[in-house]
């Protein structure tokens, strides 16, 4: 079986640094591992639209920059498929199905939708298509046939409700459906990397993020204000490394070369780590270390950037091609996916067939019928008799039989 993959997110914003180590820098490394034979990468719009359908013009702006984020980390397409999701109508056509093998309270049961619900005060009044964004998920995941679905943590809940969908819909209609697999980050700071203030998600709301596209005076400045451990006032204090967001980000970015390129003075981050604890090292200094790692990461991906913004109609043009490209492939499972659900009717050849057997078979009885009553009362009856046949079904039975008599 092919290894496909797919995943995306939704254009609300520019893309930071938790989509960076949460899932972004995955796909890179995926894409280039040359393992797998398709993958497709989608601006979620329709879903960005489920909780923001007052404001299409922030979805709208958003799409070109999510773009740009996607081709400066690397994402190449020239291997992959980079799509506009309400691009492909049959994701739509899919949902609309799949909808019917979901229950509303197993809607109301997953982790995600609920916490979503609370964030967004949307208790009292939730949108129907913000309540079934899950089912439409599944029909992103599975109208690509991906085997591999790379996010973040926060997205369990979507790739374990796709399952149970692809499960239901090929036990009731059929093997037809392939079932994904999730890849979450191998490294546990990266699940889940806090904002700057240490609160436990970077989010755009807060206020707490790093953004791949912010200059590198932005990233040294937030880095500089960033959330430590409030009990290490001293230089000489002991610190603590639990909840502090400077060793989190550590732990996401550090590469093997890491000191010997920027702090020689320590063989590892173990060592930076303990000498933390024990006391004798300000936050200051660690900060440093951490922006000259960060900053090396970012370099590259905002120059990238600046190449791709000298031609915007040419990253429109790559999306234009990808989403066509999407839509081909998802319009051939949704066949599929017609074809096993019965709703086939015009291109059954079978159906047709069958039918037209039932209902000849039907009417040739009803016209031998309707004969020996001719026969059976006497010509005066011809006249209705003629008309019938020629109104009803033209057949050529009738005919002959009336041609004889
Ligand atoms: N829900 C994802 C997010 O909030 C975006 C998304 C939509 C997605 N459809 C997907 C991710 C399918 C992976 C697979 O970022």
């Amino acid at each position: 079986m092919s290894k496909i993959i797919l995943t995306g997110d939704r254009p609300t914003g520019r893309l930071h640094l938790g989509h960076y180590v949460g899932s972004l820098r995955r796909r890179v490394e995926l894409q280039n591992s040359g393992v797998y034979d398709k993958i497709f990468i989608m601006i979620a719009d329709a879903q960005a639209l489920t909780d923001n359908a007052d404001n299409p013009e922030k979805v709208r702006q958003n799409i070109i920059e999510v773009a740009l984020d996607y081709l400066s980390v690397g994402i190449d397409p020239s291997q992959c498929t980079i799509f506009i999701q309400s691009q492909v109508p049959e994701l739509c056509e899919l949902a609309f199905y799949y909808m019917n093998l979901v229950t509303v309270s197993r809607l109301q049961r997953n982790p995600t939708v609920k916490t979503e619900i609370q964030m967004r005060n949307f208790e009292a009044s939730i949108p129907v298509g913000f309540f079934t964004y899950p089912i439409s998920q599944a029909s992103d995941i599975t109208a690509f046939r991906a085997t591999t679905v790379p996010v973040g943590v926060d997205q369990a809940p979507m790739i374990e409700q796709t399952r149970e969908i692809v499960h239901k819909f090929n036990t009731v209609y059929g093997e037809t459906l392939v079932t994904p697999e999730m890849k979450l980050p191998d490294n546990a700071a990266c699940l889940r990397l806090p904002g700057t203030d240490g609160k436990a998600k970077m989010s755009k709301s807060l206020g707490n993020c790093i953004y791949l596209s912010d200059s590198a005076e932005d990233v040294r400045k937030k880095i500089m204000s960033m959330y430590t451990d409030p009990n290490h006032i001293r230089v000489e204090d002991p610190g603590q490394i639990e909840g502090n967001t400077v060793f989190t980000y550590l732990d996401a970015f550090c590469q093997p070369d890491s000191f010997e390129k920027h702090w020689p003075e320590y063989p590892n981050l173990d060592a930076l780590k303990e000498h933390y604890q024990r006391g004798g090292l300000g936050d200051v200094k660690v900060k440093k270390f951490l922006n000259a790692i960060l900053q090396e990461a970012l370099e590259p991906i905002r120059q990238r950037r600046k190449e791709f913004e000298k031609d915007i109609p040419g990253v429109y043009e790559i999306l234009r091609k990808g989403s066509l490209c999407a839509r081909e492939v998802a319009a051939a499972t949704l066949a599929d996916v017609r074809r096993a659900m019965k709703i086939d009717y015009f291109d059954d050849a079978e159906l047709i067939a069958e039918h037209d057997g039932i209902h000849t078979a039907f009417l040739q009885g009803q016209q031998i019928f309707l004969c020996l009553l001719y026969h059976f009362f006497d010509g005066s009856f011809r006249f209705f008799f003629q008309e019938l046949c020629y109104f009803n079904y033209n057949s050529s039975l009738s005919y002959r039989y009336l041609f004889c008599i």
